[in-house]
């Protein structure tokens, strides 16, 4: 006889982890399972499909911050033994829209929660439940805090196998119906412009320390170094601030701003349509810029991720510098930001071409590489 999980591996289907069930575990004790659904941060479509399967739903609503799982969410609902639907929102009202039990994978970040809580206490049923789960050694108090100040009632579920579950239940009358206070839009006397920031973008409303030294070696280049017309790229453009100050800076470039992130990119958007430069600023949400034609970029701007949720990885950034490689043309221009005790240098040298450092400060490096031809 087939091993069952052997073939499970084999036929794609992901299994729930330790998280994943006791999120279903507690939500089946409430007795409120009912569509619609919704499943929030649900990396690896998991928890989704386990969901239908145990409450025996046809279609769940799923909002997924990164494209990678949007993917890896619709591998896994293809590979489940039953015709699910999963229905895909932006974190918006509609994806609460009269809801009675949210799911959730809890983020990292506290604004994401806060902007998670908001919407589903203005918008879903006025009975709704929230279950949030994650790893113990990830969760803080911070979180029942958050979810507080949209719900008169949050408990904590017994730990098991080194996971906890949240209970949110009893939105906050004055938040019924209310709109959005997200994106947070802050003006930057130091940048001229005003950054707008969803709860999941990098940094938030603030110009974050690194963004801040590249932006400082792009001002301070002498002339001719970076070409002043063609097409610029912000590569993990987050909330839009590299695009947006180049593309000011720079009357003659064209910009596309990319990010994998919905937080990201729509936080851009804002950034770029309160600026006014809509008409040279494109976003688009995308892994690793993939829809840019390869050698058809002039000038490349990177501040690169450099922790996968809570740990700092050596090499995260490497895939980025290989896609930068294939979209800059021979000879065109790249400038990168990154922790100083990181050995990006080398890794742009071997991966793009002739890197040389620009500034170095206790925190951040600034690299120029230029891409061989
Ligand atoms: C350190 S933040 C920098 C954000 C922005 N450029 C700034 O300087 O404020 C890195 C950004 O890269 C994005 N990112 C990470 N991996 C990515 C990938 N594979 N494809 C596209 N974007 C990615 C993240 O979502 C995040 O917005």
């Amino acid at each position: 006889m087939p091993d069952p999980l052997l073939s499970a591996a084999a036929s794609g289907v992901t299994e729930p982890d330790p998280v994943d069930r006791l999120i279903l575990d507690e939500a089946a004790e409430l007795g409120v399972v009912d569509a619609p659904l919704a499943v929030v941060g649900d990396a690896t479509g998991a928890l989704a499909v386990a969901a239908a399967e145990r409450f025996d739903l046809d279609t769940v609503r799923t909002f997924h911050d990164a494209v990678s799982e949007e993917r890896a969410s619709d591998d896994a609902v293809r590979a489940s033994f039953r015709s699910l639907k999963a229905v895909r929102f932006g974190l918006e009202p509609a994806l609460f829209d009269g809801v009675r039990l949210v799911l959730l994978r809890l983020p990292k970040s506290l604004a994401e929660l806060d902007e998670i809580a908001r919407l589903v206490a203005a918008h879903a049923h006025p009975e709704v439940r929230i279950v949030a789960g994650g790893r113990i050694k990830h969760m803080s108090r911070g979180m029942n805090e958050t979810l507080e100040r949209s719900f008169e009632s949050v408990t904590a579920s017994l730990g098991r196998q080194k996971s906890r579950v949240l209970h949110a239940s009893a939105p906050r009358a004055e938040l019924r119906g209310a709109a959005s206070a997200y994106p947070i839009v802050q003006s930057s006397d130091e940048l001229g412009f005003s950054i707008a920031s969803h709860g999941g973008a990098f940094a938030g409303p603030r110009l974050d320390l690194g963004t801040r030294e590249l932006l400082a070696a792009l001002r301070d280049l002498p002339a001719g170094e970076l070409p002043e017309t063609g097409l610029a790229v912000d590569l993990g453009c987050g909330t839009g601030v590299l695009a947006v100050a180049v593309a000011r800076q720079r009357p003659e470039l064209e910009v596309i701003a990319s990010d994998r992130s919905w937080a990201a990119v729509s936080s851009a958007r804002e950034t770029v349509r309160i600026a006014g430069v809509e008409d040279r600023v494109e976003v688009r949400r995308e892994d690793a810029g993939s829809s840019i034609e390869t050698g058809s970029v002039d000038v490349l701007l990177l501040n690169p991720p450099f922790h996968d949720r809570h740990e700092v990885v050596e090499d995260m950034a490497h895939p980025l510098f290989e896609q930068a490689a294939r979209m800059l043309k021979p000879g065109a221009s790249m400038l990168t930001v990154f922790n100083s005790g990181l050995a990006h240098r080398a890794a742009l040298e071997r991966i793009v071409g002739p890197s040389t450092q620009i500034s170095r400060g206790a925190k951040f490096t600034v690299v120029l590489s230029r891409r061989r031809g």
